[in-house]
């Protein structure tokens, strides 16, 4: 975790450095359910349709996607990690109230809407403790391809690397916590995007609305 550049740079050891991830728990089914009723309020509060094609970038073995699925009719979930895909896929196949999920197997820089046979743009693209491992420079040219205006970008991010507080200052981590801090601030601050949340109590929760 602390060599953002190997992981990036080095495409074996990117398939598999996620392997141990799918031994993480799915949530409780309390708060699963707390999680669906909290972002579907979210979406409600701006106007966010659920009918809409959403997508969801480095799902894992599915935690996040299983509250998304239930809220998002047309929900795109990707994994590039061929074991964490592989559970995901276990999962979809676990209960027909996955039904709904789309699994395409690729990082984000490999997307291309087109070969996954999706013609329009989406309207929602979700980053769940994923956004922090992604090529950076790629990743708004690749936003911008795939998100239509008036669409949203919501992103996680743990508590841990504290990456919007600048008091942050584990030497290991901090060539990480400064490209994570850039990257989040050159979204804030790019006039092609409007700020419409901030929460940093417990996780971040950062949610954007692509205005141009
Ligand atoms: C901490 S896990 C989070 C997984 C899941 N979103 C969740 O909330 O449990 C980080 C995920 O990011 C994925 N990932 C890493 N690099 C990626 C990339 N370049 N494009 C897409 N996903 C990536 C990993 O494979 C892993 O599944």
């Amino acid at each position: 975790m602390e060599n953002i550049n190997k992981i990036t740079m080095n495409k074996d050891k990117k398939e598999n450095i996620w392997d141990n991830y799918g031994e993480k728990d799915y949530m409780s089914l309390e708060l699963l359910n707390y999680k669906i009723l909290y972002f579907n309020k979210l979406f409600d509060n701006f106007d966010c349709d659920k009918n809409e094609l959403v997508i969801e970038i480095g799902a894992g073995h599915g935690i996040s996607s299983q509250v998304f699925s239930q809220i998002f009719s047309n929900y795109i979930v990707t994994e590039p990690n061929k074991y964490l895909f592989e559970k995901l896929t276990e999962l979809k196949n676990s209960n027909k109230k996955y039904v709904n999920m789309m699994l395409y197997q690729t990082s984000l820089e490999e997307l291309n809407l087109d070969n996954i046979s999706i013609n329009e743009k989406v309207n929602l693209v979700i980053f769940s403790y994923s956004f922090q491992y992604i090529e950076y420079n790629k990743c708004f040219n690749k936003l911008d391809e795939i998100l239509k205006v008036n669409g949203f970008l919501l992103i996680m991010l743990p508590f841990k690397p504290f990456v919007l507080n600048e008091e942050f200052d584990d030497i290991k981590n901090k060539k990480w916590r400064k490209q994570i801090n850039q990257s989040i601030n050159n979204i804030i601050r790019n006039e092609q995007y409007e700020l419409l949340m901030l929460e940093k109590e417990k996780n971040y929760i950062i949610l954007l609305k692509k205005i141009i």
